[in-house]
């Protein structure tokens, strides 16, 4: 059973696709099977991971993206692109195991169409695909736009684990709250369509704070949030084992390069990688915090199921 994750904040430019993709490639690199998969119509990790020349083309497809699995043209197994970033770098790229769903602005028609009253929603037949697949996987990581809309509620509604990025400011507060809240709508709205089989819903189980400058106190930014946090356990949308990650993500010229180079940061060479000292090494120390998290967010929901406690409506 791989770990279904959602990267989402109701703040929009916090990073979570430089998150995902630089993580998603840092778990691939430690080996794991990773695919991901773009919720989010801006096609920003599909753009990033394939660039341009490879993505355009799929924008006069109607097979081979996210959107056409919604039509019926085909299923979700269908539109996997294996070993996505082998194809941009001549052969030479060692990164195997990173695997893409990729999206098209088409994706926005799903948010136009939504849900239909007496039909089974979006997320059901997502859902039913993904299950076709899952099992080729460690890690399933959804890149969700900032809201808890039709194609966000896809990777919600499948997902375990939710880490939300956060860049300190009191804007990324605001998002994170109000993320909290919509979250609890959806968990309300989806509770009949949930089956037995099902884990429980997803619980936000941590934060990570993203593209921090150097010598900024973010301390304070860390203790707004605990405290939300805090404020917000118990009631179903929050893990009791939620926290805030030790690792937190530098502010880096190479990230917003590395879209353009169309890689994820650790296959761009840095002399100083693996020493601790830079933005590779920032990611690869939340891609293991994420694994070593398992345990903690196993726990965490199995006590809550045994106390009755998810969901808490
Ligand atoms: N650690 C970092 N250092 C420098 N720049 C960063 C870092 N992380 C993200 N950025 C830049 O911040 C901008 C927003 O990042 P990103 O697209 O990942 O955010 P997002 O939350 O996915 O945005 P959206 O809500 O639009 O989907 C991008 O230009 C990205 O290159
Ligand atoms: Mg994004």
């Amino acid at each position: 059973m791989p770990r279904k994750i959602s990267f989402i904040n109701y703040k929009g430019g916090v990073g979570k696709t430089s998150l995902i993709v630089n993580v998603g490639a840092a778990l691939a690199q430690a080996g794991k099977r990773v695919l991901l998969i773009d919720l989010d119509a801006q096609s920003n990790s599909s753009l990033w991971l394939m660039r341009f020349e490879r993505w355009n083309p799929l924008l006069k497809q109607d097979t081979g993206h996210l959107y056409t699995i919604f039509t019926g043209a085909n299923r979700l197994k269908d539109c996997v692109i294996r070993d996505v970033v082998a194809g941009n770098s001549e052969g030479k790229n060692a990164l195997h195991g990173l695997d893409l769903v990729p999206t098209t602005f088409s994706l926005v028609d799903l948010e136009e169409t939504g849900e239909t009253e007496g039909e089974a929603p979006p997320y059901m037949l997502f859902q039913q695909q993904l299950a076709e697949i899952e099992d080729d996987y460690d890690f399933i990581l959804f890149d969700c736009p900032p809201n808890v809309l039709t194609a966000s509620r896809c990777g919600l509604f499948c997902s375990h684990e939710i880490y939300v990025p956060v860049n300190p400011d009191i804007l990324s507060l605001i998002g994170f709250t109000l993320l909290a809240d919509k979250l609890k709508q959806f968990q309300q709205e989806s509770a009949c369509h949930r089956s037995s089989s099902m884990a429980p819903p997803v619980q936000i189980e941590g934060a990570i704070f993203n593209a921090i400058k150097a010598n900024l106190d973010v301390t304070s930014a860390k203790l707004r949030i605990q405290v939300r946090m805090n404020q917000l356990k118990g009631k179903g949308v929050v893990s009791n084992a939620v926290r805030i990650f030790k690792s937190q993500v530098r502010d880096a010229v190479i990230v917003p390069r590395s879209v353009t180079l169309g890689l994820p940061v650790c296959l761009i060479g840095a002399k100083e990688q693996g020493t601790g000292n830079t933005v590779q090494d920032d990611y690869r120390s939340v891609a293991l915090e994420i694994i070593d998290n398992e345990a903690s967010v196993k726990a965490s929901r199995e006590s809550c199921v045994a106390s009755g406690l998810s969901p808490t409506f």
